[in-house]
């Protein structure tokens, strides 16, 4: 794998595999919302703005430079791609929504740069291309998509958004474990700095702890229950 390129990841195990009671046909579902993806022409250069390289470049314009996070969805992301759930082949589908409206997906065996830079690099592509292939098989790993994201999920969803400030605060493990295996759980976690994820199109929202997390431990929490309830080790 070259700078940059993504490129299918070869060592996920196929989820027939994994013990997991016959009722669970599909695995869990992420939805990341609210992620700060922007592009920008600096120094005659199209590249994803980011807060700590093009500071300068976005306070000249009087920019928030919050809105100029493409970190979080990196470490979002790698915290989804790298547990051991997604290893197991049980996470079934990754959407992400950018704060621009732009709606696209990343599949679950794609093996994503180490670095937020090259990251970056792979995500002007998507936005210049609407795919990005994997350059060995051509392969497509991430691609644009039709609106809304509920138009992907499949018709049995339970769809959980979290946000700290849901008055429903639960302890995550038995949430998780008392769900019912047969509907498909589709978890939404905001990848912005400030704000919640809208929770108009949810069939529930929660908050997993009483202090402000970062969506990266967040989604940990989700990883770490659902690999307890289907025996991932
Ligand atoms: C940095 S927070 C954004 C702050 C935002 N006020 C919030 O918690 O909704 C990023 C994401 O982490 C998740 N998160 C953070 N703390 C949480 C908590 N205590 N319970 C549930 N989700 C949380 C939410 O999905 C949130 O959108």
């Amino acid at each position: 794998m070259e700078k940059g390129e993504v490129a299918p990841d070869n060592r996920l195990t196929d989820n027939s595999l994994v013990h997991s009671p016959q009722c669970v046909r599909s695995g869990a579902i992420f939805i990341i919302d609210k992620a700060s993806l922007k592009k920008g022409l600096v120094r005659k250069t199209w590249k994803i703005l980011n807060s700590d390289d093009d500071a300068q470049f976005l306070l000249k314009q009087k920019k928030n430079l919050n809105h100029y996070r493409p970190d979080i969805v990196h470490e979002t992301l790698r915290a989804i791609l790298d547990s051991p759930l997604n290893k197991a082949g049980m996470v079934a589908a990754i959407y992400v929504r950018t704060d621009e409206g732009l709606l696209f997906e990343v599949k679950p065996h794609v093996r994503i740069p180490r670095t937020c830079k090259r990251f970056c690099g792979v995500i002007m592509e998507l936005l210049q291309k609407s795919s990005v292939r994997s350059k060995d098989t051509n392969e497509v790993l991430l691609r644009v998509l039709e609106k809304p994201v509920t138009r992907h999920l499949p018709e049995n969803s339970h769809i959980v958004g979290l946000s700290y400030s849901s008055k429903k605060l639960v302890d995550i493990e038995n949430y998780v474990s008392v769900m019912s295996d047969s509907v498909s759980p589709v978890y939404v976690v905001g990848a912005m700095v400030n704000g919640n994820v809208k929770d108009d199109y949810m069939h529930d929202y929660i908050a997993v702890s009483n202090y402000p997390l970062s969506a990266r431990y967040s989604l940990g929490l989700i990883c770490e229950a659902l690999e307890q309830k289907w025996n991932i080790f």
